[in-house]
């Protein structure tokens, strides 16, 4: 494997490794500290990024390799006009590994054709997101102890939300996984999620629109925010976007071993007030990012 465009391209068992991998890198992080060094990561940002960015630049640097890149479009030349292909093409001339982000779908696909260095998707448009998929089943596997019999509720924006549809593709290949979609008419998962996924695969789910009548069944509660970047029309936007926000009074007919898990940025989708909860795992989630990064920046050199 070359690059890493979508969750769909590791079969089970490569996606196990990783987590073990992670999982190692947490217990033994002296044992990784110099595996890259000499090598070099490009982080190549079209679009916004905090966690994906960062964790990225963190990985490498543990791994005692370097960075270099750029986090706006602007500052590159894709401002001139520099197609995304030419771009990854002058990038893989100084670079051994690109993390791209970019609005478009497809972009970081174009560009891992383009080039002989790994490429790996750090989100592209409404379109996928792997490496928080890896995050966020690092942070199940850690939380819970297992991937399997698990009822996962996930909240919000389901039609725009990249990270949402990444993380059934995944889920979907672990025994007793059963989803419960909550969101607004309007932001319901999209037909091929739908289709390709859950029905083709015989997965259990059900489509609500109330959290408060799922909340007591779900181990795991995976909560996102209203895309606004992707919405066509600001008065639909502003009309959904407080459709849901977890607060400790709707938790209270929860699991007490409920996982809540959001890839964030969140915006109002969580009281503060929940940031103290021992379930609130979303905080241990962006740290798990960074570990899952480096274990696959190890498989993707094949170092
Ligand atoms: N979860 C996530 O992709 O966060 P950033 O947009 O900050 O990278």
């Amino acid at each position: 494997m070359k690059d890493l465009i979508d969750i769909q391209e590791l079969s089970t068992g490569e996606i196990n490794d990783l987590i073990e991998t992670a999982k190692d890198i947490i217990q033994q992080p002296e044992n990784y500290a110099t595996r890259c060094s000499g090598k070099k990561l490009a982080t190549l940002f079209y679009e916004p990024s905090t966690r994906t960015r960062l964790s990225f630049e963190a990985a490498m640097y543990e791994l005692g390799g370097h960075v270099l890149g750029f986090s706006e479009a602007n500052s590159s030349s894709a401002a001139k006009g520099e197609s995304v292909s030419d771009t990854a093409k002058t990038v893989a001339c100084f670079a051994d590994i690109i993390a791209m982000r970019h609005p478009k779908e497809g972009a970081p696909f174009v560009a891992s054709r383009a080039v002989p260095i790994p490429v790996i998707n750090a989100g592209d448009g409404g379109h996928h997101h792997p490496t928080q998929t890896l995050t966020d089943l690092l942070t199940i596997a850690r939380e819970k102890g297992r991937l399997d019999n698990l009822v996962i509720g996930c909240c919000g924006d389901l039609k725009f939300g990249r990270t949402v549809h990444s993380l059934i593709a995944a889920m979907s290949r672990y025994p007793g996984v059963r989803f419960v979609l909550i969101s607004p008419e309007e932001l319901k998962i999209p037909e091929p999620v739908r289709e390709e996924i859950l029905h083709k695969q015989n997965i259990p789910y059900s489509e609500l629109s109330s959290l408060e009548s799922a909340i007591p069944e779900l181990d795991i509660l995976y909560m996102t925010r209203v895309q606004r970047e992707r919405f066509f029309n600001e008065a639909d936007y502003v009309r959904l976007k407080d459709s849901y926000i977890l607060s400790p009074d709707k938790l209270r007919p929860a699991k007490s071993d409920l996982t809540i898990l959001h890839p964030l940025p969140r915006v109002n989708e969580i009281s503060t007030a929940i940031d103290s909860d021992p379930r609130a795992a979303y905080f241990r989630q962006v740290a798990n990012g960074k570990f899952i990064r480096m274990a696959l920046i190890l498989k993707l050199l094949e170092v």
